[in-house]
Formats: C-alpha cells, sequence, structure tokens
C-alpha cells in the first residue's frame, strides 16, 4: 500500500498551520455535565428518526471525560494547532450573560493550558451548530437580539481565553436551515425544531426566514470582529476569521444550462456568506431574490444591509476558512428535496448522485482541483486574502465486513495526501494558505449520520466505556507529513 508523501512539501512555509479539528457537540458528551445546559441538538437527537442509527449523541467520545488523553493524541500527531469549538451552553447556561458557569470556562481553560504545555496552539470556533435552547426558544437567529447575545459570548471568550488563544472562529460554516436547529425549512421537515416564537413576530414567512437568519449570522460575525478589534486586539494580538463551507461543481456537459446551475451553486452555497465581508451579497443573488419578492408579492426575501451594517460587515475577516470534503455534481435536477436552496425555477440544479448517496461513496470523493477552484474563487472575486483549510476530510462508512480492518485506511492517505499536495501547488502558485486542518481528530458524532459515518484519524470504539481511541493508518501517515515539512523547511 502507498503510504509516500506529497512531492512538493518543501513548498510549505515554516510558519504552516498543521492541525487537526473537532466540534464541542460533535465529541464531548455530557451535555448536561459540568453545569451545562441543553443545546438544540439535544432536542433534535431525541425526534425519531432524525439522527440514522439512532445513536446517542450525549455520550459520544466523551471528550468532556478524556480531554487530557485527547491532548496526547494530538501531540503523537505533531500537530501544530488544534481547532476546536466552545460549546456556548457550557459557558453561559442560559445562553446569557446573567451566569457565567465557571466549571466550563475553567473545563475550556484547562485544555488551552494542556496544548500549550504541549506545543499545541488551539483554534477557537465560537459557534457550531449546538445553539443553547433557550435562546432558540427566543427566537434564535431570527431574532435581531441574536447579534447581541453572540456578541456578549464572544466577549466572554475573548475575556476568558483571549491571553491564551489567538485564532479565532466566529461561525463554523452559516447554514440557515433546518439540521442546524436554526429554523425549520419546508424541504426539511424531519430535522425541524418548531420555532417557539410564531414567525408573523418577527414579520416574515417561511419563505423569508433562512434568509434573515443567515444575515443576523453574519451581522453577528461583523459585530464580534469589530468588538475584537476595538477592545482586545491590542493586548491579545489575535486573528480572528469566519469559516464557510467550500463548494466547487462538476458538471457533466459544457451546456450553458449545466454552467448556469454550477454558477448559482457557488452563489448560493459558497459566495452567499462570503461575498458580505467584502461588500454585499453576490449580485447574481441580490437580482433573483428582487425578482422572486416582486413575483410572489414580499417586499424582500434577502435582507438589506443599511450603509453602516455595510462598513461594519465589509473586511470583517483576518482570515477566510474553508472546510472543503469535495466537488459536487451539479446537472438536471433529480429529485433531490435539498435542492429549494438555489431558488431556481428551472429543472437545473445540483445534485450530489443518488446512487452514490445510498452507497455512501459521497464522502469518498476525491476531488483536490474543487479545493483549488474554492481558493481561486476567492482570490478572483477578493483579492488574496489569508485562506485557511479549516477542514479536509473523507469518511468510513461501510460496514467492517465491505472496508475490511478499520485501521488500515489508505483511502484517507491517498485522499490527504492528493489534498496537501494540492495545497503545495497553490502556494506554489502564490495563493496566501496559511494552513491545513484534518478533520476529524477522531470518529466522533457525524450529526443525522449518527457514529455511522466516521471521519477520525483514530478510530473511536464508542461501545467501549473507555470510548477506547486507537490511531489508524492515516494518523502515522499525517505524523510524518507534518516531520517531514518542518525537517525540509
Ligand atoms: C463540516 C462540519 O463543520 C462538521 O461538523 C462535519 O462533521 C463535517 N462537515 C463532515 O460532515
Amino acid at each position: 500500500m502507498d503510504e509516500s508523501l506529497p512531492r512538493n512539501l518543501h513548498v510549505f512555509p515554516k510558519d504552516f498551520i498543521w492541525a487537526s479539528a473537532t466540534a464541542a457537540y460533535q465529541i464531548e458528551g455530557g451535555s448536561e455535565e459540568g453545569g451545562e445546559t441543553l443545546s438544540v441538538w439535544d432536542h433534535l437527537r431525541r425526534i425519531p428518526g432524525c439522527i440514522k442509527d439512532n445513536s446517542d449523541s450525549n455520550l459520544s467520545c466523551e471528550g468532556f471525560k478524556h480531554w487530557k488523553q485527547d491532548v496526547q493524541l494530538l501531540k503523537a500527531l505533531g500537530v501544530t494547532h488544534y481547532r476546536f469549538s466552545v460549546s456556548w451552553s457550557r459557558i453561559l447556561p442560559t445562553g446569557k450573560t446573567d451566569k457565567i458557569n465557571e466549571q466550563g470556562v475553567e473545563f475550556y481553560r484547562n485544555l488551552c493550558l494542556e496544548l500549550k504545555a504541549n506545543g499545541i496552539e488551539p483554534i477557537i470556533t465560537m459557534f457550531h451548530y449546538d445553539f443553547p435552547i433557550q435562546l432558540h426558544e427566543e427566537g434564535g437567529f431570527l431574532n435581531r437580539k441574536s447579534i447581541a447575545w453572540f456578541t456578549d459570548f464572544a466577549r466572554i471568550c475573548f475575556e476568558k481565553f483571549g491571553d491564551l488563544v489567538k485564532t479565532w472562529v466566529t461561525f463554523n460554516e452559516i447554514i440557515p436551515n433546518a439540521s442546524f436547529g436554526v429554523v425549520p425549512m419546508e424541504n426539511l421537515p424531519k430535522f425541524a425544531l418548531d420555532p417557539v416564537i410564531p414567525l408573523e413576530q418577527w414579520n416574515i414567512t417561511k419563505r423569508q426566514a433562512p434568509y434573515l437568519a443567515a444575515h443576523h449570522q453574519i451581522l453577528a460575525h461583523a459585530s464580534v470582529y469589530r468588538l475584537y478589534k476595538e477592545e482586545f486586539y491590542s493586548k491579545q494580538k489575535g486573528k480572528i476569521g469566519i469559516v464557510s463551507g467550500g463548494r466547487a461543481a462538476e458538471t457533466p456537459d459544457e451546456s450553458k444550462e449545466s454552467l448556469e446551475a454550477a454558477k448559482r451553486m457557488i452563489n448560493w452555497q459558497f459566495l452567499w456568506m462570503n461575498e458580505p465581508i467584502f461588500g454585499d451579497y453576490p449580485k447574481i443573488m441580490r437580482d433573483r431574490m428582487d425578482y422572486l419578492a416582486e413575483k410572489e408579492g414580499l417586499k424582500e426575501i434577502l435582507p438589506k444591509f443599511t450603509d453602516e451594517e455595510r462598513k461594519m460587515v465589509k473586511d470583517s475577516a483576518d482570515f477566510i476558512g474553508i472546510n472543503w470534503y469535495l466537488s459536487l455534481m451539479v446537472g438536471k435536477y433529480r429529485n433531490d428535496p435539498s435542492n429549494s436552496f438555489m431558488e431556481n425555477d428551472g429543472d437545473y440544479s445540483f445534485y450530489s448522485d443518488n446512487n452514490e448517496k445510498i452507497s455512501g461513496d459521497h464522502w469518498l470523493r476525491n476531488t483536490p482541483n474543487g479545493l483549488i477552484e474554492c481558493f481561486k474563487t476567492i482570490r478572483d472575486n477578493y483579492g488574496n486574502v489569508p485562506i485557511l483549510v479549516s477542514e479536509n476530510g473523507c469518511a468510513d462508512h461501510l460496514p467492517v465486513q465491505i472496508l475490511g480492518d478499520p485501521l488500515n485506511d489508505y483511502h484517507r492517505i491517498r485522499y490527504i495526501r492528493a489534498h496537501v499536495e494540492a495545497i503545495g501547488k497553490a502556494i506554489a502558485d502564490d495563493l496566501n494558505i496559511i494552513g491545513y486542518t484534518a478533520w476529524s481528530l477522531m470518529d466522533n458524532f457525524e450529526w443525522e449520520d449518527g457514529f455511522a459515518v466516521r471521519f477520525g484519524l483514530y478510530r473511536v470504539d464508542f461501545d467501549s466505556p473507555e470510548k477506547t481511541r486507537t490511531p489508524k493508518k492515516s494518523a502515522f501517515f499525517y505524523r510524518n507529513l507534518i516531520d517531514e515539512q518542518k525537517k525540509i523547511v
């Protein structure tokens, strides 16, 4: 089996970030321990049929117990950084600053200290889907107050951890759909938590809700960026960015329809969240949504930034994070209900091949050129801003009988090698890539896929009382890769 390293490691800069990542809800468990309160995911997981294998996310990897050991797993990889998220409701049990859970603060402070004692820099993500349930009950991101809630939470993070943390991420992939508990959408009723406050109270319909929720998240991001720069930066000297899901398209042909569908997909799924940071919503989106609003007799669907807001949002990121998994096939519509995001009224849209979805091969597509496309999309539209590859990985999703020994994950080695090599090529082409993050440190709770889809460099035995972690071949490979790069640069 080929375990050779990427051939172009010499082009990576000396201070390149080599990281691995997790998110609080995906690994911690213990959502009512240590003073934590529930998040939307604790509710979602109890809805029958929401989690495919009905697994109990509350146990997951029990990272809340095993965090010290997990730092040693990171050390064994030789990573320079660890990207993890803090659980909002572990730090603020009501979601607001009326009460601070010092035990939760201590948990994350200890984690940062332990990381640093082992030569690893923390990268904190402040929001990775686990929205406090109490705030959901007050309207979640549909409530304009969410901008203030998130800014207040961020202030606590800067105050409590800012002396230890030099890289911050505000939001992980702003996704305004129901599967992340933000707001129910018609196309995903299964994962919807019903709004506690009726939409009429915000003067909107279901049609407008996701756009408003995303709008508030973008404003919340920008507000936190400004807070950091104005009140904390001079002392703490850190960087702060936002992470989006990278998107690139493959089309079955070069027809006008396919290419237009590809363009729409990239705008709706990638630039929607990025372009405001460089000015405003993408023009193609604005035009389309204003046209649809008029047609549907609505004042607007895509909200507008006031001049003041636009000033706050513009240039509100020191770096852009890209979570990259695979290029999506774009072509003739194939009965995929998640298409409604595209706002197209023709029958062309994006799809991930249905057969792939069923067999799970979706997660095995090794399409590193798509990542380069993403880099170029960012550079061509917004200039050479620093980009952090904030997640990259592929899954073990097949039963052991088919996959073979799950520790021999040569497909993951091939995948990581191809992506690191592609990043090397981009760096040689002067693209401003500052780091690479392997998703994930260990197998964990993969949202609606439960524990069936595993992304870890370490395998987790979820049935064992200790949730035993064992390195897969890819963990050794990643370690060698980092070692080698450090040696030659
Ligand atoms: C991106 C998300 O940030 C992460 O939580 C998830 O596990 C991966 N995608 C894989 O689906």
